[in-house]
Formats: structure tokens, sequence, C-alpha cells
């Protein structure tokens, strides 16, 4: 009796071949198709990874395999199958393969390119992985050539043959969960991974990004949340918060201590980390945080922090920091608000 085991898509093939019953796959094997193990004695695949894995599931002797994506699953012996969207790899045989180069011919342009990609991500891993070998890497090497020529299935079925060495690795691994929880297809799946890889140094670089804003939230206004939004562009914020002794040296004693300062300021959304800044003077905290930005209001260019504006900039010059001046929040002052409170207090007396 010979079984053959086709999609609704593939089931067109099924003309070509000699065959006893049929069975039409529509999804990745389960649980229900690895309690018929090892049942059948003759089965013949035509399709991809799920309906070869579930033929290779099923028979007790070597399939033959057609495959018409590019899968590679073919050329392996072991089988993936599902169970409550977990996946399992058992040990079956590897299959007899039969090429059948018109099949790939009525691909859909989505699957084609799914297909592409899995052949691709079997490529990279085989080559990149621990468990490579002199052989695996020849054959990923011939698989390459036939990418460049164009020649997808045969460079499927050596990519096939690699993994069947190395296994495959941490693309699939991380792919995984996107097909099994958002139903993506598998050749998509991989590609949102290889996408994040390729991405990863740009985010990386960004993330690492850090911009240094110095205050004393005293009283937290208007004018700090501009600053605050127009720093979160740059990268993550470290808040240098001035010490209760950097604030009385140019201002006087602070309303509130530098503790309570600190919970209000880290509350703040879009705050990575508060630091102290025992001085007016930036240089301590610039050279040991080296953000790539320093951002502040436009009116330090003078007064009693214009020094300190310099010192700025010659820190940040040791690797190439930028300072960022925002323009002044109009009509709201800290010094002003301190003013207003003190010859409050003083009036109350
Ligand atoms: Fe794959």
């Amino acid at each position: 009796m010979t079984l053959l085991v086709c999609s609704a898509s593939t089931k067109k093939y099924s003309i070509d071949f000699d065959y006893d019953k049929i069975l039409i796959v529509d999804s990745p094997p389960n649980k229900e198709i690895l309690n018929k193990k090892g049942t059948e004695d003759d089965v013949i695949a035509i399709g991809g990874g799920s309906v070869i894995d579930t033929a290779k599931i099923l028979s007790k002797e070597p399939i033959m395999a057609v495959p018409t994506t590019f899968s590679g699953a073919s050329q392996t012996s072991h089988a993936v199958y599902w169970d409550n969207k977990k996946k399992f790899n058992i040990k079956r045989k590897k299959p007899r393969l039969l090429l059948k180069q018109d099949y790939l011919k009525s691909l859909s342009q989505e699957t084609l390119l799914y297909s592409k990609m899995d052949c691709l991500s079997h490529i990279m891993e085989s080559f990149i992985s621990p468990r490579a070998t002199i052989e695996s890497n020849q054959i990923v090497q011939k698989a390459v050539e036939e990418v460049h020529k164009g020649n997808w299935l045969e460079a499927s079925i050596l990519a096939g043959d690699a993994i069947e060495i190395t296994g495959t690795g941490f693309v699939h691994g991380f792919s995984y969960p996107l097909t099994a929880k958002y139903g993506i297809p598998h050749g998509a799946s991989l590609g949102i991974v290889l996408n994040a890889i390729e991405q990863y140094p740009k985010i990386e670089k960004d993330i690492r990004k850090t911009v240094y804003v110095a205050m004393v939230a005293d009283f937290v206004h208007v004018g700090h949340i501009n600053i605050i939004e127009n720093a979160k562009k740059y990268g993550k914020i470290i808040i240098g918060l001035l010490t209760d002794e950097a604030v009385k040296s140019y201002k006087g004693t602070p309303f509130c201590p530098f503790e309570k300062r600190k919970r209000i300021v880290e509350n703040i959304k879009g705050i990575w980390k508060v630091v102290p800044q025992d001085s007016l003077d930036y240089t301590k905290n610039i050279l040991k945080y080296k953000p790539e930005y320093v951002v502040h209001g436009d009116d330090w260019k003078q007064g009693v922090q214009k020094e300190v504006r310099e010192k700025v900039l010659k820190s940040l010059e040791g690797w190439g920091g930028r300072l960022i001046e925002i323009p002044y929040t109009e009509g709201i002052s800290s010094t002003d608000v301190r003013k207003y409170l003190t010859y409050k207090m003083e009036e109350e007396k």
C-alpha cells in the first residue's frame, strides 16, 4: 500500500505517481500524526517542510521526497512536530530524493520568498555552527555557488545536507516562537529574525548613546519637560542631579533635599538614570559617563554658567560628543519660582 502525502497546492502533481491512498496536509505535523508514527510502509511526499516531515513520521522506511519548496527537509534524517505550541524534533530515516524542477514553477511569490529565506538561513546557520566540519563547510560553499547561479532547488538540497551535519542554529531557534505564538510562516519568521540581526549593531549603537542633562529640579516645571523631551530624541537620558551642596553654592539651600528630588526625577518618563552632580561644574561626571550628548537650555551662554558651558564643550571634545542647546522656555524659571516662594515665606513670618 502506497500513501501519497501532499498539500492542497501540490495535489495536482499526484497524477504523476501510483498510489493507493492520499493524505492532504495543511499544517506542520502534530501529536496526532506522531501517534501514527511508523504505521506506513511506503510513502511518497510531494511538498514543502510540513508535508515531508509528516511523511517521514508516518513511514517506517525512508520515504520518497519530491520537494516543491527550498526547505531542505528532504535531506535530513529528522522531523519536526508541534505539541501545544511547543516544537519537538524526532529522529527518522533520511528520505530518497526525487527532483522535479517543473513543480517549482507554480510557487507563489510569497512561498518562493519564504522558501528562499529558509534555504539562506540553513546555509548561514550551518556555516557559523560550532558543529561545522570541513565537509559541511564544503557543502555550504557549493550551496552558495548554486544560489549565485539562481539554482535554488540545488542550493536547498545542499543546504539540507549541511544542516544534516550541523543542525540548525539560533536563527531557527528564535524563529520558532514567532511561528508558534503568532502563526507566522516559517520562512517569514526567519526573515524577521535575520532582519533583526542585521539591524542589531545599528540599534545597539543607538541604545548605547547617552545624553547627559544636569538639573536641580527643586521645582519641576514645563521647562524641564521641554529639555527632557528634546534630550530623549538623542538617546538614554542620564540626569546629573545637583547635590544640595552644589545647589547651595550658587542658588542657596534647595527647598527639597537631594533624595526627594531624586525620587521625583527618577519617576519622570524617559529618564534612564539619575546620578549626583556634586558641583556646578559638569567635568567630573562628563568624564565619568562620557555621554554622546549634553543637552542644556540656550540661556547659559551668558552669566554665571558661561564658564561651565566652556568646560562642557572642552570635555566633550575628548570623544567627539556634542552639546545640544534647546531654546529657553519663556515665561517660567526656577529662579523666579524660588524668589517668589522665598518672598512669600518671609512675608508669613
Ligand atoms: Fe528551516
